[in-house]
């Protein structure tokens, strides 16, 4: 594998693995932490932190409640222990980033051994059946950016570990994803009455969506909406490597009706008089309230990662 890898994998790997012990050096799953979620590698033992800033190629995260480092370490349980690798903080095209840079540690990892890749995000319902804090399994995604345009982040040569025209119609591993419904089962009825699966739609951000666009997403067949997850997995599925993704649902989109300002004017009114308005501010989406659940859901999502991990011997 190594010598098929363009220099900047290379020299990624190089540096990686001198900080690493022999048994932490070829990872068996990937896990990238989303919002607020970066306690998911809390859990881990024999824990060592490589910060992004110094290995080569990788960029670094600017958004409030990621970290910047690569987290080597096991999940242990029963009589197993899975060396796994950990992305805290990943990086959005909103931040400005390439879609290659964006996907430069899922690559990083697949070079370093990892089979399979756990993707966490947070992300706004498009449904009534999703309520916040339901953590939903993605069985599909759908991704505008990606399907017509150089935001793809396959654009370009093509990274030589995989194919130039890979599926993404297979993108979400059946197997993971039903171990991850067996250890939601193990956890409990109330585990499994806040879990769910269903499409994630990809946005760039970083604004949050009008309503019109909600709409237009839940027309499309969407369930839930984030900013994240959809370049890492492509990049993944392109070179062989499995995926599990998961959506914390921080929030619920805006779709109440409009402010109806012809009715206003002819009842004499301003349009300033804000208690009556259905589309004021409190509605909107904002960033404190996504960490805030991330913050209070992170201990389940953290506890069926594990055990999801743990429970997949095939890897
Ligand atoms: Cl409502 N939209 C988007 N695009 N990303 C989100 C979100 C909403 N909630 C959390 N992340």
């Amino acid at each position: 594998v190594l010598a098929l890898l363009p220099s900047e994998f290379k020299s990624a790997v190089e540096h990686i693995r001198s900080h690493l012990p022999a048994e932490l050096a070829r990872p068996k799953w990937g896990i990238i932490c989303g919002s607020g979620l970066s306690t998911l590698s809390s859990s881990l033992t024999s824990r060592i932190e490589i910060p992004y800033s110094s290995i080569p190629g990788f960029s670094r995260s600017s958004v409030q409640g990621h970290g910047n480092a690569l987290a080597f370490g096991f999940v242990t349980g029963g009589s197993r222990q899975v060396p796994v690798v950990a992305a805290l903080g990943r990086f959005h095209l909103y931040e400005g980033h390439t879609p290659q840079q964006c996907v430069f540690p899922v690559r990083t990892m697949k070079a370093l051994g990892i089979k399979a890749l756990v993707v966490t995000n947070a992300a706004g319902s498009l449904s009534p059946t999703l309520p916040i804090g339901t953590i939903m399994a993605l069985h599909d995604h759908l991704s505008l950016p990606t399907l017509s345009s150089p935001l793809n982040p396959l654009v370009g040569p093509n990274f030589p570990l995989g194919p130039r025209f890979p599926p993404t119609s297979n993108a979400y591993d059946t197997e993971l994803r039903t171990a991850f419904f067996r250890s939601v089962a193990s956890l409990g009825e109330k585990s499994l009455e806040r879990t769910a699966e269903g499409t994630y739609a990809f946005v760039i951000g970083p604004t949050y969506e009008s309503r019109a666009e909600c709409r237009m997403l839940k027309t499309l067949g969407a369930d839930v909406v984030g900013m994240s997850t959809v370049p890492e997995v492509i990049a993944a599925r392109q070179c062989g490597v499995r995926v599990l993704a998961l959506s914390l649902v921080t929030n619920v989109v805006v779709t109440t009706p409009y402010f109806d300002a012809k009715k206003a004017a002819l009842a004499g009114q301003t349009g300033a008089e804000k208690v009556e308005k259905p589309d004021d501010d409190k509605e909107a989406a904002n960033h404190e309230e996504v960490l805030a659940i991330g913050k209070e859901r992170s201990e389940e999502m953290r506890t069926l990662v594990c055990k999801t991990i743990l429970g997949v011997t095939d890897e």
